[in-house]
């Protein structure tokens, strides 16, 4: 998961690239194809040091990175990924129209497209493009005397951004700008568009008081700052998306201390006590605050999951597997709902924590202190 990029190795390359094409053909049923692809990678490795992925190689892999994402556990959905292919926009005004392209095909209104879209990987060790956001879409955080404003997750990337003269508005939702890493340029700034981000209004389905909290949210979590390793090529910028589970929003973006921390405005009004531990007020929160977030996403006819339903499709991806005759890895703590866990199958059972590629794997942020 955490795991730093791999030193540049011609054999290794040729090695990982191997086990990839013999995993890949053979799931797509074109066996009959591995002598020979291998065969001309290995003269491209030799010739040039490198070597290009097929439009089909670049989509199955890039599905099974998904398949293989021990932490998520929404893996039923895995081959229905929409994979775009930019490996020829590397410049940043490029990268930047692919991003904006892709924030659009995904959000589809509301009807949310698994997407990913891929750039250059790296050439020989060196890195074509990387998206310094964590999300493409997500929302600043300041400090002020009063406190944060807005999400205190963001505080050091807002400080960034601000240093490159970048200004938000100061509210608790300002989306936050693009900034593009390539090898010609600086990293460069640039806004989404206004049009691009679908947003959620959070109203409750019974409490008319709710609105009044002025919570929102985006529609469409884009994960834009891991690297994807596809047959040992390291896609440094491949930004992904599916749609959201609530608990993501309602319990830990709303509910953690450390970022929105409304669990206990929410709790006042529901005029429940907060100094007592034994009245559950958080529990109570936490239920309200997620049928709020269900509601609201329903009313706007954006695709959400609950986490009883996700666990459920969870089940199906663990028995479709079982019957393709692949192992499920899976980090348990991250796959357990924040909340209810113990109504989930997931809780009564072990998983195997073992990290396969094709994946997708963390990097320390250029921007952190
Ligand atoms: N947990 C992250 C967030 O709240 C999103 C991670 C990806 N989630 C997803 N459903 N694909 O923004």
């Amino acid at each position: 998961m955490h795991a730093p990029v791999p030193e540049y190795d011609p054999e290794r390359l040729l090695a990982d690239a191997e086990t990839f094409i013999r995993q890949c053909y053979t799931e797509l049923d074109r066996e009959d194809e591995i002598e020979g692809r291998i065969a001309e990678i290995e003269s491209e490795i030799e010739e040039t040091g490198h070597y290009e992925h097929t439009a089909a190689e670049l989509e199955h892999g890039a599905r099974m990175a998904w398949r293989n994402s021990n932490r998520c556990i929404g893996r039923l959905f895995w081959e229905s990924l929409n994979v775009r292919d930019a490996r020829d926009r590397s410049s940043a005004e490029g990268v930047y129209e692919e991003l904006c392209e892709h924030l659009e095909y995904a959000t589809n209104g509301g009807d949310i497209r698994p997407t990913i879209t891929l750039f250059e990987p790296m050439v020989r060790g060196d890195q074509q493009v990387r998206i310094w956001n964590y999300q493409l879409i997500r929302y600043a955080g300041y400090e002020t005397d009063d406190g944060v404003v807005g999400d205190p997750d963001s505080l050091e990337f807002t400080e960034y951004c601000q240093s490159k003269g970048w200004e938000g508005e100061g509210t608790d939702y300002d989306v936050l700008p693009l900034v593009i890493e390539t090898t010609e340029e600086e990293p460069e700034l640039f806004e989404v568009p206004e049009e691009l981000v679908l947003e959620v209004p959070i109203t409750h389905p019974d409490y008319a008081w709710f609105d009044e909290l002025g919570l929102q949210w985006y529609a469409v979590p884009v994960v834009s700052n891991m690297r994807l390793e596809i047959g040992g090529l390291q896609y440094t910028a491949a930004p992904f998306n599916g749609w959201y589970m609530a608990t993501e929003i309602a319990a830990r973006n709303f509910g953690d201390e450390d970022r929105y921390d409304v669990l206990p405005e929410v709790a006042d009004r529901l005029g429940l006590n907060t100094n007592r531990n034994r009245n559950l007020w958080k529990d109570e929160a936490l239920v309200e605050l997620n049928r709020a977030v269900l509601h609201s996403f329903e009313r706007d006819g954006v695709k959400i999951v609950d986490h009883h339903t996700a666990a459920e499709q969870f089940e199906a991806f663990e028995r479709r597997e079982e019957a393709a005759g692949r192992d499920v890895t899976g980090d348990r703590s991250w796959l357990l709902p924040p909340m209810s866990s113990s109504t989930t199958h997931i809780f009564h059972k072990k998983y195997d924590n073992e990290i396969n590629t094709p994946n997708f794997f963390y990097r320390p942020a250029p921007y952190e202190k």
